[in-house]
């Protein structure tokens, strides 16, 4: 299961990234927000944060209008790897390299269709955890946020 989520300034690309799924059959949860109504997008961010840390979701996708101000906030909850995505190359990279499980983008910045073509290779690439080096690195972020980080 996916989880969706976004404020008023991404619902138009969550809007399309949902008829994406709906057309390639993946499932999805939709967090809100439902309309162009201002809203507060740390609610968002933290409803689709906790869905991906406890397991219920695979991955998670958020979007506000430049997906910073989301991505912060869902990097707040511990297991998160929420990553702002403006390339495709970015959206394969941080996958493969970061394990990202979060991908945010801007309502404000990137066309649907982009946003689209960077959910679909966001959702099609797996991490290398065979590769030590990415491994290594992904842990040492889970080591800094639980504070046992230590520098070599
Ligand atoms: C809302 O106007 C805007 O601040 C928000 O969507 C986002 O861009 C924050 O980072």
């Amino acid at each position: 299961m996916i989880a969706l989520g976004c404020d008023h300034g991404g619902i138009n690309l969550k809007n399309a990234i949902i008829e994406y799924l709906k057309e390639k059959n993946i499932e999805y949860k939709d967090f809100g927000c439902y309309t162009d109504d201002s809203v507060d997008y740390p609610i968002y961010a933290y409803k689709v944060a906790n869905t991906v840390a406890n397991k219920q979701a695979e991955l998670g996708i958020l979007c506000c209008g430049t997906g910073i101000g989301i991505s912060i906030a869902a990097n707040k909850v511990k297991g998160i790897r929420a990553a702002v995505v403006s390339n495709e190359f970015g959206a394969e990279m941080t996958r493969r390299h970061n394990n990202a499980n979060i991908l945010c983008m801007g309502g404000r910045v990137t066309s649907e269709e982009d946003a689209v073509k960077f959910a679909d290779i966001f959702l099609n690439t797996p991490f290398s955890e065979d590769e030590e080096r990415h491994t290594r690195r992904v842990q040492m972020l889970s080591d800094i946020e639980s504070g046992i980080f230590c520098e070599k």
